[in-house]
């Protein structure tokens, strides 16, 4: 729409004050460019005014375009000194605040992540042990047929082989399959009297569920002097679940057969993912097999060089995954070895049953 040309004069003057005001304001880029589109832009109140040019009688088309062109030159002028003026300023700001970099400052310090499960319930049993004067050994994963069966009082073809599912391989050696292969290498290494303690992992041909897996890690315990009976073996199982579960644990104990000891027992606790009600981790029963034990057989004893007359001892195989899945109250093996950072224990996790099956 055509306005006089004395209107369209003051209405420029007015515009260019409060955009100056305006721009003054802008202190980012996209600001100052939202106020230009405002004036200039193809809406903008300029902007308008320049597409009404034809509106003009043809007289007055001539001074109402300079006067439009000359401030448009001027706004023009405008914007990009305050553009000028805005970059200047972040480049002075970025320089601020490389040259304030301050490499003397302690780092952000990277999340080192915690314990698996097994290996903290590894360490604290090492350390109830170690009180009690056991050392810590550790045995070969690929052991010899000897040290595995022989030396333990199941010789070859006797059916008790059968009871653990073995890897063998192409060398005639096995995975071992329980931790009390280190029973008679200790023994032999060190003499009686005996105190020893053997973590480590074990290797079954198993099919995989909730509660069994093919790789999983026991403890193994064995304690040899002059006068060692059961009562020294009840007397310290307890004291181990004691320690573990930080409270008095209900156990049970049950004739077990193992052909390296006699007798043999299995020691269940009761199950703490369900606590004792069933579930499918202790198959139902409200109780998981989690020690078994029992006194040294005196075939053992002569293997590893010991006086069956002279000495007695206690072993026990503690199954150290089953204990972790227990005392977090893991509901499924599968998970601690599937490297499922969700299994992993935070310190604050330390304390109590926490993590449930994620299946
Ligand atoms: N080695 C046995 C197993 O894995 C457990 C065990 C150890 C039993 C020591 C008695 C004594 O089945």
């Amino acid at each position: 729409m055509a306005v006089e040309l004395e209107t369209l004069e003051t209405e420029i003057e007015s515009l260019e004050a409060e955009t100056l005001r305006a721009v003054a304001e802008a202190t980012t880029l996209d600001a100052l460019r939202s106020v230009e589109s405002r004036v200039t832009g193809r809406n903008g109140t300029l902007g308008s005014r320049l597409q009404s040019i034809k509106d003009y009688p043809p007289a007055q088309r001539g001074q109402v375009g300079q006067l439009l062109n000359h401030a448009k030159m001027r706004f023009a002028k405008i914007f990009a000194d305050a553009a000028d003026r805005i970059r200047a300023s972040e480049a002075a700001n970025e320089a601020h605040r490389a040259s304030s970099f301050d490499p003397t400052l302690p780092g952000v310090r990277p999340a080192l992540g915690s314990l698996h499960p097994v290996t903290h319930v590894q360490w604290q049993v090492e350390d109830v042990f170690q009180r009690l004067g056991f050392i810590i050994e550790t045995g070969p994963e690929m052991e010899t047929e000897y040290y595995n069966f022989e030396a333990l009082n199941i010789p070859a073809l006797h059916p008790a082989r059968d009871m653990q599912d073995t890897f063998w391989l192409n060398n005639g050696m096995l995975l071992r399959t329980h931790t009390s292969p280190v029973q008679v290498r200790a023994m032999q290494r060190h003499g009686p009297p005996l105190r020893v303690l053997a973590p480590g992992r074990c290797f079954r041909y198993e099919t995989v569920d909730a509660s069994h897996e093919n790789t999983f890690h026991q403890v193994e315990g064995l304690m040899i002097d002059r006068h060692i009976s059961i009562a020294n073996l009840i007397a310290m199982m307890k004291l181990l679940l004691r320690e573990v579960f930080g409270r008095d644990v209900r156990v049970r104990l049950r004739p077990g057969y193992f052909p390296f000891v006699e007798p043999g027992f299995e020691l269940d606790m009761n199950c703490a993912i369900c606590d004792g009600t069933g579930c499918a981790t202790c198959k139902q029963s409200g109780w998981l097999e989690i020690l078994p034990c029992g006194m040294v057989h005196p075939n053992v004893l002569r293997y590893g060089k010991i006086d069956p007359n002279e000495y007695t001892g206690f072993a026990f195989g503690l199954g150290l995954t089953r204990l972790a899945m227990m005392k977090f109250g893991i509901g499924d093996i599968r998970v601690l070895n599937r490297g499922d950072v969700r299994a992993i224990v935070s310190p604050e996790r330390l304390t109590g049953p926490t993590i449930k099956s994620v299946d």
